[in-house]
């Protein structure tokens, strides 16, 4: 059975990017970016917004993508590894499971973390917590329908200034 897998480092006070322009390698910590790049080594398939694709290309080329926007009707591959996405038009739980995807990586930003969790597409949640404070940025969620419970797996700290890593499950409702 699919797994949908939310994967996101943020400050301590809950942001993802303090604007849209901000890389995540830039201030994320190499621990995380070790998690992170040993996560996708593991992943069939990734769900994630154009902006955050653009913003990432470099590092995103080599995984297969469905990369969400709101600029196509029907899906588009645009390379290899690229397809592009109206979940509108197109609806994500059968496009995964016709991709016949098994573990599948959410990786935002937080328009597609909301898009995901309200249409049930998040199983379990990775996130890693930077010992910073943003003040204000784009929060981990852009909009959720409900209230999401989860369940603590386990918490890791990952190195000496306190960079943790909780990883949750998603209470079924
Ligand atoms: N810290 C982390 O773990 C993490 C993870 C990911 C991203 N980020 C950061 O977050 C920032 C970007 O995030 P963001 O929230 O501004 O943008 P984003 O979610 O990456 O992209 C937003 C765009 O994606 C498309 N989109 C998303 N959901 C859609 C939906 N349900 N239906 C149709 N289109 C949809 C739209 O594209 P169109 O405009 O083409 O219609 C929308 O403008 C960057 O700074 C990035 O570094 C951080």
């Amino acid at each position: 059975m699919a797994r949908f897998i939310l994967l996101a480092v943020t400050s301590a006070d809950g942001f993802i990017a303090r604007n849209a322009d901000q890389h995540s390698f830039s201030w994320s910590s190499k621990e995380d970016q070790r998690h992170f790049l040993a996560m996708m080594g593991q992943m069939d398939l990734s769900i994630i917004g154009r902006a955050s694709y653009d913003l990432h290309e470099e590092e995103m080329r080599k995984y297969p993508c469905l990369c969400l926007t709101g600029k196509v009707t029907a899906p588009q591959k645009v390379h290899d590894t690229l397809t592009l996405v109206n979940p509108a038009h197109t609806p994500l739980a059968d496009l995964v499971a016709h991709s016949g995807a098994q573990q599948i990586a959410v990786l935002g930003g937080a328009q597609v973390y909301s898009t995901c969790m309200n249409a049930g597409l998040v199983d379990e949640v990775y996130q890693t917590i930077e010992p910073i404070y943003f003040g204000s940025g784009i929060s981990l969620f852009g909009g959720l329908e409900l209230p999401s419970e989860l369940s603590l797996v386990s918490i890791k700290q990952l190195n000496e200034r306190g960079t943790l890593l909780a990883h949750y499950q998603r209470n079924k409702r």
